[in-house]
C-alpha cells in the first residue's frame, strides 16, 4: 500500500485555503501550464495528452487541473487538507477527474508510474532543510517510470534576500493582504508574517510562512543525492539560464541512466 502520512506540524495555508484562487486570480496558470510543456518537450519527454504526472505541492491544483484538460492522467498530492478540499471542490465543478492526496513531499510513496513530476510555485521552499529536500527528492525518483522528468521552481536565494515576500494588496481586492518578510542570511530562511482581510465580512487573519533559499549547488547536490544527475536550469518563463538577477529558477531533472 503506498504510504500517505501527514506531517503533524500546523498548516500555514489552513485558513487561507478559502481565499486562496482569489488571492491569486492574477497568476497566469495557463501561461506557467504552457512552460511545463515547453521545458518537458525540450528535454525530450513531451507531456501529452494520456501522460501520467504527478502535481507536487498542488495546493488548490491550478497546475493539475490544467494539464487534465489537456487530456493528461494527474494525480496532486499536498500535505494541506486545507489545500486539497479547495482542489476537490474545483475538479468536480469543472468535470474533471483527478486524484488528490494528502501527503508530504518528505513521507511519500507512490508506485514507479509517472512520466512527469512537477512542482510550481517556490513549493520547495517550504522545505527548511536539505536532508528532508533529499527525501523529496528520492520520493519523487522512486515515483517515476523510465525517462520521467522532474521538473520545478525555487524562489532564489536573491528573492528572499531582496524580501520580495514583503508586499501588499490593493487596497480595493476582496481580500486585502499585507505581508512582512525578515530573512535570516545565517540560516537562508525567511519569516514571512501574512495578515488578511476578508472585505466582504471584515474577518482578520493571519498566518506565518517559512520559506528556505537554497543555493543552485545545494540544489544539484539534493538532486543527484535522489539519482537525478541529468539536471537543466532556466531563468523562469525564459529559456535562458538563471542569472545574478532572477528571482526565480526552474529546474529540468532526470535520472541520467534512462
Ligand atoms: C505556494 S503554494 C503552491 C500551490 C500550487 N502548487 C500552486 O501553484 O498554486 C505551496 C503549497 O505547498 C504545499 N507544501 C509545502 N510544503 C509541503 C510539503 N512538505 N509536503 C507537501 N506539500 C507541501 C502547501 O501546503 C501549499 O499547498
Amino acid at each position: 500500500m503506498p504510504r500517505r502520512r501527514r506531517e503533524s506540524n500546523d498548516d500555514p495555508f489552513a485558513r487561507i485555503a478559502p481565499y486562496y484562487d482569489q488571492i491569486m486570480s492574477s497568476v497566469p496558470y495557463g501561461i506557467w501550464a504552457e512552460y511545463l510543456l515547453q521545458l518537458a518537450e525540450l528535454a525530450g519527454r513531451p507531456i501529452r495528452p494520456g501522460s501520467r504526472v504527478l502535481d507536487l505541492a498542488t495546493g488548490t491544483g491550478s497546475i493539475a487541473l490544467q494539464l487534465a484538460r489537456r487530456g493528461c492522467l494527474v494525480v496532486g498530492i499536498d500535505r494541506s487538507e486545507a489545500m486539497l478540499a479547495q482542489a476537490r471542490r474545483r475538479a468536480a465543478d469543472s468535470g474533471l477527474s483527478v486524484e488528490f492526496l494528502c501527503c508530504d513531499l518528505t513521507d511519500f510513496d507512490l508506485p514507479p508510474e509517472f512520466d512527469h513530476a512537477l512542482c510550481v510555485y517556490d513549493s520547495l521552499n517550504y522545505i527548511l532543510d536539505h536532508k528532508r529536500l533529499e527525501r523529496a527528492f528520492a520520493n519523487t525518483r522512486a515515483a517515476l517510470r523510465g525517462g520521467g522528468l522532474l521538473i520545478f521552481d525555487v524562489n532564489t536565494v536573491r528573492a528572499l534576500e531582496m524580501e520580495l515576500f514583503t508586499q501588499r494588496s490593493a487596497e480595493d481586492a476582496p481580500v486585502r493582504y499585507r505581508w512582512t518578510s525578515r530573512y535570516n542570511p545565517r540560516t537562508r530562511i525567511s519569516r514571512v508574517r501574512m495578515r488578511f482581510e476578508v472585505a466582504a465580512t471584515g474577518e482578520h487573519f493571519s498566518a506565518v510562512h517559512h520559506q528556505r533559499a537554497y543555493t543552485d549547488e545545494e540544489l544539484r547536490s539534493a538532486l543527484a543525492a535522489a539519482g537525478f544527475d541529468d539536471v537543466a536550469v532556466y531563468a523562469a518563463y525564459r529559456l535562458a539560464p538563471p542569472d545574478d538577477l532572477t528571482d526565480r529558477a526552474f529546474y529540468v531533472a532526470r535520472p541520467a541512466q534512462q
